[in-house]
């Protein structure tokens, strides 16, 4: 049966929601690692879509020929590298631009329509981690367990200024923070699945934690409400 494993057990999904530069796409791969599971960065999906569109000269008004390129979007997630139209994007999908890009085709029913089928995808045994915006609202509302995993927007701009400078990327801390709060704007007020907390997640505060104590904080809650 789809979605089953076990005798009448549910794939697990651990949906990770929250707004940009709150630590969720580390938290999110770590606890992946720690359980076995799969981990699904539905970011990333959308960053290759502004990316594919800067390519081909697509513009990022331009909803019709967005929903169609993240429709035939040729991407793959392998080796610790992902993958578009066959040639590794390399550290470009997380330059501030591509993020700026990526929140811009985010709010185009049509191109998150697109892309909900290749996410549902990665729901595969032993389990799932999932991180984004709308895992536990849209993409995963049955998930086990929901997290929004949030922390104050200096120490997300924080967060985020050092893991560019970390992997070689220019950046400047005013323009980090601005965008930090340009994308919280646009990806709370946007019309579709706009960020938000929903009633049955949990909330994980991370300003005073480290990644560490974050993940133990996941695992957590997870043993709590495990089925199997
Ligand atoms: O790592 P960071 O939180 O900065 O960004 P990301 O998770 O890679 O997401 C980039 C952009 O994609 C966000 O600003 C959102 O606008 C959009 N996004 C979304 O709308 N829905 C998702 N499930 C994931 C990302």
């Amino acid at each position: 049966m789809e979605h089953q494993h076990g005798s009448s057990c549910p794939i697990p999904v651990i949906a990770i929601d929250g707004p940009s530069a709150s630590g969720k796409g580390t938290v999110a791969a770590r606890v992946a690692q720690r359980l076995h599971f799969h981990y699904l960065d539905s970011g990333a999906l959308y960053r290759l879509v502004a990316l594919a569109a800067s390519r081909a000269g697509v513009s990022l008004e331009d909803e019709p020929r967005l929903a169609s390129l993240a429709g035939r979007l040729d991407a793959r997630f392998a080796d610790d590298e992902i993958w578009l139209d066959g040639e590794p994007v390399g550290l470009g999908l997380r330059s501030e631009a591509c993020s700026q890009g990526a929140s811009r085709v985010a709010a185009w029913p049509t191109v998150r329509e697109a892309l909900l089928a290749r996410q549902r995808a990665f729901r595969q045994a032993p389990g799932l981690v999932a991180d984004g915006r709308d895992m536990g609202s849209v993409v995963f509302p049955e998930a086990t367990l929901k997290i929004f995993l949030t922390a104050s927007a200096e120490v997300r701009a924080d967060r985020r200024y050092k893991q560019l400078i970390e992997k070689g990327l220019h950046a400047n801390m005013e323009d980090v923070l601005r965008d930090v709060r340009q994308r919280d704007e646009r990806d709370s007020t946007r019309a579709v699945a706009p960020l938000k907390k929903g009633v049955d997640a949990r909330l994980l505060d991370t300003t005073g934690l480290s990644i560490d104590d974050a993940v133990e904080a996941v695992l957590a809650y997870y043993r709590q409400v495990c089925p199997c």
